[in-house]
């Protein structure tokens, strides 16, 4: 059976596609540099798979500690999660991100090439949309125009695996376009559990219902949208990792890259997530209208036809099993 490399599985996807992909039998080998996770993710995946693989605490610019994990291991293809990824943050810090995000994928690809590993499903953000495309997006859309470092570092790394991918005939590539994965393992072992205050909608509202932090802000609510608030295709994180065995099985079958985006083709208000949050843990969410966040688009939901055309994919959870996953996953982390 394949070998996967797994970048960045110890994070909130990279996570969840590592049980996906024991669970496919497929084997693993898993690298992380903890700037965002820990090692409790790792031993959550063997618990909840009950299999070994393995795990290399690994930064990506470390070159002698990556080539390592390459020649240590036969590596048949590579699921590359790693990298920084928030929004507000790449704004201020864009050379750490620059440097980080390119240049980490640069030292993969040369490794790859050098050891002669031809499959990458690289992880992508809608974010690469920009502003001025219409909802729904479709993947053979103009991309750039991205309002932040994060997400041009995205548009940039297309662009490379795009450009290799012309000049490497073996190498075969899918660039997976997420929209806003949300949601948990249904163990409640694994889930989004950002360090500090988070940046993203879902976690901040399920910890207001923990109790945890007081109050939502809602950065607007004067959006041309149903209730004035955001709009965004909320994705169960599970889909999404079950996308990634789709498009690993896919690049057995494409010559060189191909692009698709992961999402419902369903578009949510924030106050829809409040309101289906409230509805999901009996708890009240309280929340206060704020100035509209700087770089926020109004409405972002993708159209998801080619992927359930090629990929033979799609979503199957919807936002209350979002709402109910990610409850229960904050009440296993705040019992431990
Ligand atoms: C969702 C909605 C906010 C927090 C970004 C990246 C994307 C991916 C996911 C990394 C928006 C509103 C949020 C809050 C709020 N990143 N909101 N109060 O910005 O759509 O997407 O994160 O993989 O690539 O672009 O996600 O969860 O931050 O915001 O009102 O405290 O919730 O304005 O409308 P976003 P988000």
């Amino acid at each position: 059976m394949k070998t996967i490399l797994v970048t960045g599985g110890a994070g909130f996807i990279g996570s969840h596609t590592c049980v996906e992909l024991l669970n496919h039998n497929y084997n693993i080998v898993v690298m992380d540099n903890f700037v965002n996770s820990s090692m409790g993710a790792v031993e959550a995946i063997r618990t909840i798979t009950k299999k070994d693989f393995p795990f290399y605490e690994c930064d990506m610019l470390d070159e002698a500690a990556f080539e390592k994990i390459f020649a240590e291991n036969k590596i048949d293809a590579v699921i590359h999660f790693a990298g920084l990824k928030a929004v507000g943050e790449s704004v201020h810090k864009p050379l750490e991100y620059y440097h980080n995000n390119l240049t980490g994928t640069l030292n993969l690809l040369k490794l790859m090439r050098k050891y002669g590993v031809h499959q990458i499903v690289f992880s992508s953000s809608a974010t690469v949309y920009g502003s001025k495309n219409p909802v729904p997006f479709c993947e053979d859309m103009p991309i750039g125009g991205t309002t932040n470092p994060y997400g041009t570092t995205k548009v940039m790394i297309e662009q490379i695996l795009q450009d290799t991918c012309v000049a490497d005939k073996d190498l075969r590539v899918a660039l997976l376009r997420y929209f806003n994965p949300i949601g948990a393992h249904p163990s409640g072992l694994i889930g989004e559990n950002p360090n500090g205050i988070p940046n993203n909608l879902m976690p901040y509202v399920a910890r207001v219902a923990a109790g945890i932090l007081p109050c939502l802000s809602v950065y607007g609510d004067d959006y041309n949208t149903p209730d004035g608030t955001g709009v965004r295709d909320y994705i169960h994180v599970c889909d999404l990792a079950s996308g990634h065995i789709s498009a690993l099985e896919k690049l057995d079958t494409v010559n060189g890259c191909v692009i698709y985006n992961l999402g419902t083709g369903c578009g949510s208000s924030v106050l829809d997530v409040v309101h289906a949050f409230e509805k999901a843990s009996g708890k009240k969410v309280n929340y206060k209208i704020v100035a509209r966040r700087d770089g926020d688009i109004a409405t972002c939901y993708a159209d998801v036809s080619k992927a359930k055309k090629e990929l033979h994919w799609e979503a199957k959870y919807n936002l209350d099993d979002m709402c109910r996953d990610s409850w229960n996953f904050i009440q296993h982390t705040k019992q431990n």
